[in-house]
């Protein structure tokens, strides 16, 4: 991270921290339509045009050892398999046969030498290459070299992996560019998977990622936790092209430290804004990480219905040079649970709320205008034709992307 773009958010955070009202001509942010949350309809849409369609996480390299190792996911609402190839790339098919769809894989996670249909008995090399084919001489005309696995779009932030159910997404690499300078720092090359949990929610996915996408809500929910450490009024963000965006807030006492990452590996090149705030990133649409040099959380926010969503969070830290993690971890995770049990408090009720006539709408803050860019990105994703007028959101904040 260049020293300019450090003492801009420096300088940004003092600003704010500062001010009386927004700056001055920031717009009044229309309310984000109630449907948006509840419409079966738009959320359809949404599901087509974000869900199916975005690249999301689907693990670190740590997670695949070996040659053959694999991950079985449903998250984007197709079954797909991740799997470590001979040469170190890992690839992701759909779990699903060439000849009449059986099951490749039927565990969440394991380690094969090549798939092998639980139907018939099709084999696939870890390439997707159909290899064998149980009496073949029945097939009459069949090309095996059509009948390959149909591969997803797979690619790799550092040894994070992603994958994108549309063939034609930008790749990886352009799409999360914003961020790749600010990363650089952490030298997350480098950093090591420690262990992920994961928790269902009775509520919209949006109602709870809202809730990460701002810090006004630090003196009613977190009196007793991340409201002593953070200054909420010093935010500064950034929002960038594709929806995503950075919220850097202060620390109230400059040499504080979360009592939860003493003595951990610290990574020494953290600029400032890392070392002495708390930065924290949603790459769109669904993961959002606060990252400290000790460390960090990928909070991943995956719908499971309408109504229900389910929260993970997977950490990874610098390398703590190889043997099992050190106790310190129980701490900070116990620490997080209990920040992420006040976040979670609501969820149900505002979902009830969502679903009652009281709710007509939300009106929106400065400080919370990041949910509104998010907004924004999904207008664009679905286009903005296909969406009843009423439940558009007019676009407002394009003037004030980074570039
Ligand atoms: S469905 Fe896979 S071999 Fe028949
Ligand atoms: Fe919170």
């Amino acid at each position: 991270m260049d020293q300019a773009t450090v003492q801009r958010f420096l300088d940004g955070m003092k600003y704010e921290a500062g001010r009386t009202a927004p700056p001055p001509g920031f717009p009044q942010l229309p309310d984000i339509p109630a449907g948006r949350y509840t419409d079966p309809d738009f959320l359809a849409l949404e599901r087509a045009h974000v869900w199916k369609r975005s690249w999301l996480y689907a693990g670190h390299m740590d997670e695949f050892p070996k040659t053959g190792s694999y991950l079985f996911t449903r998250k984007t609402g197709s079954p797909i398999v991740v799997v470590r190839d001979k040469d170190d790339t890992v690839r992701a098919f759909y779990n699903t046969c060439r000849h009449r769809g059986g099951p490749l894989v039927k565990d969440a996670s394991g380690c094969v030498p090549g798939f092998v249909c639980g139907y018939h008995g099709w084999t696939y090399a870890l390439d997707g290459t159909l290899v064998n084919l149980r009496d073949k001489r029945d097939f009459v005309g069949l090309d095996p070299a059509q009948r390959s696995l149909v591969p997803v779009r797979c690619e790799r932030f550092y040894n994070w992996i992603f994958i994108n159910e549309d063939p034609q997404a930008q790749p990886l690499a352009e799409h999360f560019a914003p961020f790749t300078q600010y990363f650089e720092q952490f030298q997350p090359a480098t950093w090591r998977f420690v262990m992920q949990e994961g928790f269902d929610v009775k509520c919209n996915v949006k109602v709870l990622m809202d809730a990460f996408l701002e810090v006004y809500h630090l003196k009613s929910i977190h009196t007793n936790t991340v409201d002593r450490f953070l200054d909420h009024r010093g935010t500064t963000i950034a929002l960038y092209r594709n929806g995503h965006s950075l919220m850097v807030t202060p620390n109230r006492r400059p040499d504080w430290s979360d009592p939860g990452t003493r003595g951990m590996r610290r990574v020494e090149t953290a600029s400032e804004i890392s070392a002495k705030n708390n930065p924290s990133f949603n790459f769109f649409p669904n993961l959002v990480t606060p990252v400290d040099p000790t460390g960090a959380p990928f909070l991943l926010f995956w719908p499971t219905s309408d109504t229900t969503m389910r929260i993970e969070c997977h950490w990874f830290a610098p390398d703590w040079g190889g043997g099992p993690r050190s106790p310190q971890w129980d701490v900070r995770i116990e620490n997080f649970d209990r920040i992420l049990a006040e976040d979670l408090q609501f969820a149900e009720s505002i979902q009830q709320s969502l679903q009652s006539p009281g709710f007509k709408g939300i009106p929106l803050n400065y400080q919370e205008r990041r949910i509104y860019h998010w907004h924004e990105e999904l207008d664009r994703r679905i286009g903005a034709e296909r969406i009843p007028a009423a439940l558009r959101v007019q676009p407002c904040l394009e003037r004030y992307w980074e570039n």
